[in-house]
């Protein structure tokens, strides 16, 4: 966590050991789902999992976990006939959406179907791409803990300008490059039912500095189109 912050105690707490159920075969056949996990169904997720559905032929669902939260049940159950489901989630407060974590959790209670391969395509809003290792060790030990086979992801930072240039510029070329080559790995695999080892890109030749300068404009328009001086986003209470 980035929180600034003075640790007073630490306890230790005697638990059961985690449940691990045994590992089920992975179903023949079945779809893939691009589960969109963020709160805005037209944001930087749903996007990358488009780019991502173009490499598949477009042959994976777009599913938005928003639209099921008042029926996570209903969710799951839908979710149980399919293979390969690709979260497709921002990273919220260093973590996961509490909406993916809600849904995980229903998971473990209701879910009693077999195997799957669980992928992730995530991106954050800062530069630092070693930000996203918490989201993908999260997905990994829920996967393990589920019996799903965790197939790797592709963690991508600066999602705000990424998804906004790859509207403009073709995805492979520029920034987002590299990010492309790491979504072309995670299509791939896929495809061919592998693993991958967890990917991780920045953009390429965009520099760190410029990111936060553009970043830091943005919040300057905001405040002022919602009727606030810049100058208060730095006000101390
Ligand atoms: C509640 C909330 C928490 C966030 N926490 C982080 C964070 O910890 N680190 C980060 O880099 N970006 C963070 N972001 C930024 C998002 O990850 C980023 O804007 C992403 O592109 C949003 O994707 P979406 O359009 O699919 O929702 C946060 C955004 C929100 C709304």
């Amino acid at each position: 966590m980035n929180f600034r912050c003075h640790v007073r105690e630490v306890f230790f707490e005697e638990t059961e050991d985690d449940y691990v159920p045994e590992k089920r075969t992975l179903p023949e056949g079945g779809k893939t789902v691009l589960l969109v996990g963020s709160m805005r169904n037209n944001g930087n997720s749903s996007k990358f999992a488009d780019e991502l559905n173009k490499m598949l032929d477009n042959q994976a669902e777009k599913i938005f976990i928003s639209r099921y939260l008042n029926n996570l049940d209903l969710l799951v159950e839908e979710l149980s006939k399919v293979r390969n489901i690709v979260l497709c989630m921002p990273l919220y407060v260093d973590g996961l959406p509490s909406q993916v974590i809600r849904l995980f959790e229903i998971f473990e209670k209701k879910y009693e179907g077999s195997g799957k391969k669980i992928y992730v395509l995530t991106n954050m809003g800062l530069y630092e791409k070693q930000q996203l290792v918490n989201l993908f060790t999260a997905v990994s030990l829920w996967s393990r803990k589920m019996g799903f086979e965790y197939g790797g992801g592709l963690g991508m930072t600066a999602g705000e300008l990424i998804g906004v240039l790859i509207q403009k510029i073709p995805f492979r070329i520029g920034p987002s490059s590299r990010m492309e080559k790491g979504m072309r790995k995670l299509a791939d695999a896929i495809r061919s039912d592998k693993t991958i080892v967890d990917i991780y890109e920045e953009p390429h030749h965009f520099p760190r500095s410029l990111y936060i300068m553009i970043a830091n404009k943005s919040w300057n328009i905001q405040a002022r189109k919602n009727g606030i001086d810049p100058k208060d986003l730095y006000r101390k209470l």
